[in-house]
């Protein structure tokens, strides 16, 4: 009896110590001590015209070349006549007049039998949607009249598939008049053209020949393509990095990206060759140049429609160090910081300042709140530092609220980075712009990058990152689920030191399937469609589910970041009351995992997961076809705070509890 007694104790002594202590695996997480705030900022975009991503990209435009303005005044455009009349078609140039859009066509029909015809191509072809308006525009002069332009829409097998005409008014002597007219498609057409052919006789000069589907976003005319900037609107960004990349710092200074150049009548808008045009022998594009038809007010337009901070970039008075290396001379520095000082102005600046009227006057008196500004993208070495100084001095003095973005170099590691790291944290820089093009293991390794940075100081923006599948600028690189899966594992460790980590953005943004220089990126598009990579879905995933602080998520006391290949964070969101948790499983195996949640009494309800998946790390998603990884919905009782979520191998899941 006394023995069976003993027993009984035991018994209950050992239920007891099951209830109150923590088997082994679990993970506690504790939603009422946060550890860090989640900046608003924490995930956003980069935007860059690489791989057509402004031109034949995101700006609606469908005609290229339209100002003739390419190195080759005729590239994108074939001129067809029934009879070869010597002279019938020119380009002229009228440099002294028109500095930033010298060149026009004229077009001279001297035989009303003849006929005779343009055609542009558009980019990689016109993307054509059945029944969807059209918008016809050029600038012309006339002297007499006698000539009637008919606008077609060609498809890819040489039918027209939506035609209007236009007779333009007679203009009297050397003035531009523009002349439009509007038609529906009749069908769709992946690469069609636009012809025109001349009908009478008569002269007239041509310019900024263009043509835009009118379901633009926001529908204005002129505007963007609304599928594309969807898909960043649906990511809910925290801010937009614009206008990259190496693109600010051009080959050499002549072709840096100068914003004041990217205002007004987009006639006025000066056109430049586009770094990536000859950037890789191996993907040569001889036909991209920067129109600027998207610029500086349409991008703080955009980031407004989709509630991001703007972030620009601007050039520090370096060109790209991979190219030429150019430096401007110290004493010569101050026209680029007045740029910087006058793009605070454009943005913030009252109605009767100089650039905020230029701002109201293109149409938005109301201030962008521009609270951010890079100076330099990928600059290094002392020459860097000693220009950043100046521009540093310059506008905290007159703007101090102005937050500064300093670039850390290329690497996140190596001499370089660690002479930037060293300067840049002893001039107390507000925060610190790191790239990393890496091996998926790479990522894997550094999930704890940040867990030793310190606390307090310079904030780090993870500014460019891309798991690479081959190695950097290969073009077998894949944005396969392989690489998507491990920048998930990484962000939870951005986002566990969310109090080191302001801002993260993955880069590149676009790319065109038939018109790409760089691989990976995040949204792969042709001229009707895009295509959602996985790694869409983690930066988006982690984008609509930042929360506001993050809690800790320990097993056995410790961050899970690679113990088992697995990899946790935990936010809590106070505007919706809700614990997220996301959790990484870069194993083959499944793997059940026990979680309890603590600090908000004994919950009980259902949590829904959203899972990204695959058992084929190899998996992509290709356009046109069903997504091979994408985002599914699951449901998961909690009881009493505690809950089992059952990780598949290779996956990605989001769990939402209501608190
Ligand atoms: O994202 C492509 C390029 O990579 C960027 O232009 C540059 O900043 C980096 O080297």
């Amino acid at each position: 009896m006394r023995i069976k007694n003993w027993i009984a104790a035991l018994v209950l002594l050992i239920g007891a110590q099951h209830t109150n202590a923590q088997p082994k695996n679990d993970i506690i997480i504790k939603t009422n001590a946060p550890i860090a705030d989640v900046q608003p900022t924490m995930w956003g975009i980069f935007f860059e015209d690489i791989n057509l991503g402004a031109d034949g990209g995101i700006y609606a435009e469908l005609v290229k070349n339209r100002s003739f303005e390419f190195y080759e005044p005729m590239m994108g455009w074939k001129v067809r006549q029934s009879t070869f009349r010597e002279g019938s078609v020119l380009v002229l140039n009228r440099k002294e007049l028109a500095g930033a859009n010298p060149r026009f066509l004229r077009v001279k029909k001297r035989e009303a039998a003849d006929t005779l015809s343009i055609t542009n191509e558009g980019f990689r072809g016109m993307g054509i949607k059945k029944g969807l308006r059209y918008d016809f525009s050029l600038l012309y002069r006339l002297p007499a009249a006698g000539l009637t332009l008919h606008v077609e829409l060609i498809s890819s097998t040489g039918k027209v598939i939506g035609s209007s005409s236009l007779s333009p008014a007679v203009t009297p002597g050397e003035e531009w008049k523009k002349a439009a007219v509007s038609f529906n498609s009749t069908d769709s057409a992946l690469r069609g053209h636009m012809n025109i052919w001349f009908e009478g006789t008569g002269t007239i000069d041509m310019d900024i020949v263009s043509l835009f589907p009118s379901d633009t976003w926001k529908g204005r005319p002129g505007g963007m393509r609304a599928d594309m900037i969807q898909m960043l609107a649906d990511m809910k960004p925290g801010f937009i990095r614009f206008p990259g990349g190496c693109i600010v710092e051009g080959h050499d200074l002549s072709v840096r990206y100068q914003w004041k150049k990217t205002l007004g009548p987009i006639e006025d808008r000066q056109l430049i060759v586009n770094r990536w045009n000859y950037e890789f022998a191996h993907r040569p594009t001889p036909d991209y140049f920067q129109t600027f038809g998207l610029g500086f007010y349409e991008y703080f337009q955009l980031a407004e429609d989709i509630g991001a901070s703007p972030l620009p970039i601007l050039n520090c008075g370096m060109a790209c160090q991979f190219n030429t290396a150019e430096v401007v001379p110290l004493d010569q520095l101050d026209p680029y910081v007045q740029d910087a000082l006058d793009l605070i102005e454009f943005a913030n600046g009252d109605v009767n300042s100089k650039w905020g009227k230029v701002r109201a006057d293109m149409g938005h008196p109301a201030p962008f709140h521009l609270k951010m500004m890079g100076i330099g993208n990928e600059n290094w070495g002392p020459q860097y530092i000693e220009r950043l100084k100046v521009f540093t001095k310059a506008i905290k003095e007159k703007y101090p609220e102005i937050n500064l973005v300093n670039s850390s170099g290329t690497d996140p590691n190596g001499d370089r980075y660690d002479y930037l790291n060293k300067e840049l944290r002893s001039m107390h820089a507000d925060i610190i712009d790191e790239h990393y093009y890496r091996r998926p293991e790479w990522f894997l390794q550094n999930a704890r990058r940040y867990d030793s940075f310190p606390r307090n100081g310079s904030r780090i923006f993870a500014g460019e990152y891309a798991a690479q599948s081959d190695r950097t600028v290969s073009v077998y690189n894949k944005n396969n689920w392989q690489t998507a899966l491990s920048e998930a594992a990484f962000m939870t460790g951005l986002e566990r030191n969310a109090d080191v980590v302001s801002m993260a953005s993955y880069a590149p943004l676009f790319a065109h399937v038939d018109g790409w220089q760089w691989t990976p990126d995040l949204i792969w598009v042709d001229n009707l469609r895009v295509n959602a990579t996985p790694n869409y879905y983690v930066q988006k995933l982690f984008s609509v589910n930042k929360g506001t602080h993050v809690v800790s998520a320990l097993r056995n006391k410790k961050v899970l970041a690679g113990e088992d290949s697995l990899y946790a964070s935990a936010v809590i969101d106070d505007a919706t009351g809700e614990l997220i948790v996301k959790m990484v499983n870069v194993s083959a195996k499944a793997q059940t995992i026990p979680l309890n949640i603590e600090g908000a009494g004994k919950l009980t309800g259902k949590a829904t997961l959203t899972v990204l998946r695959s058992d084929e790390t190899a998996a992509v998603n290709t356009i046109g076809d069903a997504p091979a990884v994408r985002p599914l919905d699951e449901g998961v009782e909690v009881k009493n705070g505690k809950l089992v979520i059952d990780a598949s191998p290779y996956s990605f899941t989001i769990l939402k509890f209501k608190l």
